[in-house]
């Protein structure tokens, strides 16, 4: 026999809990009368779908402590299908409770029949959704060790797809931490040359002297100090990748150099005088805008088109909805093996200040706050202090800036919902109860990118 699906019953009204265990006995129920009593069976069930009443004791006429479950449920378990009953005059209240990320309500009293198909498809949502995230996570990790669920993103792995077999050079741009590296590497992994060499170099981490040979290599006796010949970068990746970092540090003068190589394709080693054939495929990859660089003279145009057959760019983390709760869980699965820990996800005040700051470090910033959050929390999830964020989020002087607390709880209120609907703007609009061009002037106002 299959084990049947399981669901958490919240309601405090003991008639009801006994009336409805009876009618739902097609799944394998759990009730709870109240909210602590709720989190622990939460906790020990993880069922798919919550059943709630939104008034529960200590205030059963009002709808805080519902509310308040409905978060700390989400908070554990995002993905959780929570449905909401509720009596007619708490309409309101049922709103709010989906513009919190509940996924539906019914109006009381209860009629079976009604309940028992939004619960099938609750649960039918919940395993797609469960699909849709093994899937778009194992494909992608199989590609290149890469995250996402970003549209923008899906674009960019789309692009190394289509690039990747061709062998034409590539321009990686984007901020520092986006995983410029990352993609330079998926793209030697996708390509005909990934059982060869692939080899980085830093342009801005070599001093400008020893540069030159570092590339091209040199001669015994080329200067002084050169005791051996030496192969250069460029030359040990013969027939494989090589990848210059940084491209927009590369001084003008072996930026020249550098043409001349991308144009005849053979190297000469400092101090020598043979020519040597190299077979390599070029990524190069910057967070510096060249085209100002060039204007300033400081890049050469002609180096830059040879660099730049393909340019892709990636999008900094604060305009990917949706991707850092994503990474979030991803680097917490990720660090959980590697240290042996057991977090279960963020807790929520955490939630809002991962929501609410714009990451200036990328995913670098996210792998090293989650890392030392893994470590030093003491609880199953991970708080805003864990996490480094208590600073942010203590008595400022702005808390009392009513504008500004307004903003931030709009703009965390949106997030959630462009989250929750897959940046699909039409769909997170009516999810807000608010229309497509209200929650884009909205999106606009507060710098929100789908
Ligand atoms: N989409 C992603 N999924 C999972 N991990 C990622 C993703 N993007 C980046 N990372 C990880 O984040 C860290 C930073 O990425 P990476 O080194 O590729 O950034 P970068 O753009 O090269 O940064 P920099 O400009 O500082 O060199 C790495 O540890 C990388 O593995
Ligand atoms: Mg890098």
């Amino acid at each position: 026999m299959t084990k049947k699906p399981s669901v958490l019953l919240v309601e405090d009204d003991t008639g009801l809990q006994s009336q409805l265990r009876w009618a739902l006995e097609a799944y394998d129920v759990a009730v709870a009368g109240d909210r602590a009593a709720a989190l622990a069976k939460f906790r020990d069930e993880q069922p798919p779908v919550v059943v709630l009443d939104l008034g529960l004791p200590p205030d059963p006429d009002g709808a805080t402590e519902g509310l308040q479950c409905l978060k700390d449920i989400l908070a554990i378990a995002p993905e959780t299908k929570v449905i909401i009953s509720s009596g007619n005059e708490e309409r309101a209240n049922a709103v709010e409770a989906i513009a919190q990320g509940a996924y539906d309500f019914y109006a009381k009293p209860v009629d079976i029949d009604v309940l028992n198909l939004i619960i099938q498809r609750a649960l039918h949502v919940h395993t797609l959704e469960r699909e849709h995230r093994v899937r778009t996570e194992s494909s992608l990790a199989s590609l290149s060790g890469l995250v996402t669920s970003d549209p923008g993103m899906l674009k960019v792995c789309r692009t190394v797809e289509k690039v990747a077999p061709t062998g034409v050079s590539v321009m990686l741009l984007g901020e520092s931490g986006t995983g410029k590296d990352v993609i330079a590497r998926a793209i030697h992994q996708l390509s005909p040359r990934a059982s060869r060499a692939f080899v980085a170099i830093n342009c801005a981490a070599i001093p400008e002297n020893l540069l030159e040979s570092e590339l091209f290599g040199h001669e015994k006796g080329a200067f002084t100090g050169a005791i051996r010949q030496t192969v250069g970068k460029i030359e040990t990746a013969n027939r494989g990748t090589f990848f210059l970092d940084e491209i927009g540090d590369l001084p003008l003068s072996l930026q020249a150099k550098l043409l001349r190589f991308l144009q005849d394709r053979v190297i000469e080693r400092v101090g020598g005088r043979q020519q040597i054939p190299v077979d390599v495929r070029i990524i190069s990859a910057t967070n510096k805008n060249i085209p100002d660089l060039i204007r300033d003279g400081r890049f050469r145009e002609d180096l830059f088109y040879r660099l730049n057959e393909i340019r892709i760019d990636i999008p900094p983390l604060r305009d990917r909805a949706g991707d850092v709760v994503l990474l979030i869980n991803y680097f917490i699965s990720e660090f959980n093996r590697q240290l042996g820990r057991n977090i279960k996800g963020l807790a929520q005040d955490a939630i809002e200040a991962v929501l609410e700051y714009n990451w200036p470090g990328n995913v670098r910033e996210v792998e090293n706050r989650v890392k030392r959050a893994v470590i030093m929390a003491e609880g199953r999830l991970l708080t805003a202090a864990d996490l480094d964020f208590l600073a942010a989020t203590g008595g400022t002087v702005e808390e009392y800036d009513l504008r500004v607390a307004r903003e931030r709880s709009e703009r965390s209120v949106i997030q959630r919902a462009l989250l929750k609907e897959q940046g699909n703007i039409s769909k997170a609009a009516r999810l807000l109860g608010i229309s497509r061009p209200t929650l884009y002037e909205l999106m606009k106002h507060l710098n929100i990118k789908a």
